[in-house]
């Protein structure tokens, strides 16, 4: 027993209280009610007027039939009844100036609430109707109106309250249970359509929601779209396309996790291998002979490149970035150590200039900054090679919160094949013997300080990479 009405009522708040269907049955159910309730008032107060001018009616009816026989002809019970079966104990009929009484009972009783038909407004006739249900009982009213068909100017009838309250309150009952049934019916039908329309198939999208984020991986998972054309509709396709991606970002994610697993123990192998061949080629640069005294140079700087090449692969797949560890400190420093790191790629001939004021500082992580100015200016020394005259320039500004840095070179400019993916890893077409991950290790890094790296312009003329490192400070207020 209490495991069935705990199941009830677990099913009753999951239905009705917790979920937007059991909310839009309440508040549908409440405002029908409401609306009800507006018309109720008005029409209560038309029933009140119908029943006091009927009971004026009958009156009048009852005197004229009362005016028509000689007053001898009709006992004083039968006038008496006459008027007690018109449901009034006193009538005043006043016509062409004379008014004349006709008395139910020898004396008259006293009014205790009077209506005036003629002058009451809506209003008046509400309050009066309440009035009429909650206080009246043994009261004796006062209705006043104007006779029917122009037989006279004024008629007036003293009536007991009680069988018109009475009438009143069965009309109220009635009314009352026609207002639950209609909010009951209109309440089910609107939520039956809401339900239908909206409700089920939002639960079918947060479902979905759910179901997916229990196990992206699994296809079944995705949403079926509807055909529906509106907003929930776009919204299943948006979210069809949004899980379909996901799956697919995740499934490239697994696999490039994979990968670096196995490029890990490549590389681990790698390396022992390659220390060997290290030493061998070492060996060979002290050998007499002149051939292998003129390969061996080229030996070695292969060998350091494929290890270079292992190392930063591995780096980048581990995504091993530690969040920047900033301060506030003289670029000057960092750039002047980027420039030795930077122009050792080169052929040596390339010149470096510093254009910016000396006192210009950063708010950066000065490990970070270094190889992103090493990774831009690395790149601009090997485009530079063999070039007469060639040199790098690096301006450096500050405009409120933000330092802007431009490394430019005199060179040829950034072939047009490598340009459009430029900051993207592993991307090729770049340099013979690049890995193609300078200029994305450097992005990811300057926008790990909220800042970014561009190719600002590039031509026959040379190349700039705009670099912009934003003050910590400053990312609070939105965009640098
Ligand atoms: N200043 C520049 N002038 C001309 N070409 C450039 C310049 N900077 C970059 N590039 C081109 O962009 C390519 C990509 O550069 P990126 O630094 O990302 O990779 P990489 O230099 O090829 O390899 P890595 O830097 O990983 O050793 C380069 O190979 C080169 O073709
Ligand atoms: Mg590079």
């Amino acid at each position: 027993m209490a495991g069935i009405l705990t199941r009830v009522r677990v099913f009753f708040h999951r239905h009705l209280v917790a979920s937007l269907s059991g909310r839009l049955l309440f508040f549908t159910t409440v405002f029908v009610l409401l609306a009800e309730l507006l018309i109720y008032f008005p029409s209560a107060a038309r029933q009140y007027h119908d029943l006091l001018a009927a009971r004026l009616a009958s009156a009048q009816i009852a005197v004229l039939a009362l005016d028509e026989v000689r007053d001898t002809d009709l006992s004083p019970e039968l006038r008496r009844e006459i008027l007690a079966n018109a449901g009034v104990r006193l009538v005043g009929l006043k016509r062409n100036n004379t008014r004349r009484l006709y008395l139910a009972e020898s004396i008259p009783p006293a009014k205790d609430v009077e209506v005036d038909l003629r002058t009451a407004g809506m209003v008046e006739l509400i309050w009066d109707s309440l009035d009429c249900m909650v206080f009246g009982d043994d009261r004796v009213l006062r209705v006043l109106g104007v006779p029917r068909l122009g037989a006279g100017d004024l008629i007036e009838a003293l009536i007991d309250e009680a069988p018109v309250r009475a009438e009143m309150i069965s009309f109220s009952t009635r009314i009352l249970g026609l207002s639950l049934l209609i909010a009951a019916v209109t309440s089910g039908l609107v939520f039956a359509a809401l339900y239908y329309l909206f409700v089920r198939p939002m639960q079918h999208l947060t479902q979905s929601m759910v179901r997916f984020q229990e196990r992206p991986e699994d296809a079944q998972r995705i949403i079926v779209p509807t055909l529906r054309a509106d907003e929930i509709g776009q919204s299943e396709r948006v979210l069809a396309a949004m899980q379909t991606e996901l799956r697919q970002a995740l499934q490239q994610r697994e696999h490039l996790a994979a990968l670096g697993t196995a490029v890990a123990k490549i590389q681990h192998d790698l390396r022992n291998i390659l220390a060997s061949a290290q030493l061998a080629s070492d060996r060979l640069a002290t050998s007499k002979d002149p051939t292998t005294q003129a390969i061996a140079p080229r030996l070695v700087s292969s060998i350091d490149r494929a290890i270079a090449l292992a190392t930063n692969t591995l780096k980048y797949g581990r995504a091993e970035e530690a969040p920047p560890r900033r301060r506030r400190q003289k670029l000057l420093a960092i750039a002047d150590e980027a420039m030795h790191a930077a122009l050792a790629a080169g052929d040596g001939r390339t010149g470096w200039n510093n254009a910016f004021d000396s006192a210009l500082e950063v708010d950066a992580d000065n490990e970070q900054l270094l190889r992103i100015l090493i990774n831009v200016g690395r790149n601009a020394a090997q485009a530079l090679e063999a070039r007469e005259g060639a040199a790098i320039t690096l301006s450096a500004h500050r405009t409120n919160n933000v330092v802007t840095i431009d490394l430019s070179d005199n060179g040829a400019g950034v072939p047009e094949e490598a340009r459009k993916r430029l900051f993207e890893p592993f991307a090729g077409k770049g340099r013979v013997g690049g890995t193609g991950l300078g200029l994305a290790i450097a992005r990811e890094l300057a926008r790990g300080h909220g800042g970014e790296v561009a190719l600002l312009s590039s031509g026959d003329n040379g190349t700039t990479f705009r670099i912009t490192i934003p003050d910590v400070a400053a990312l609070g207020d939105g965009p640098p």
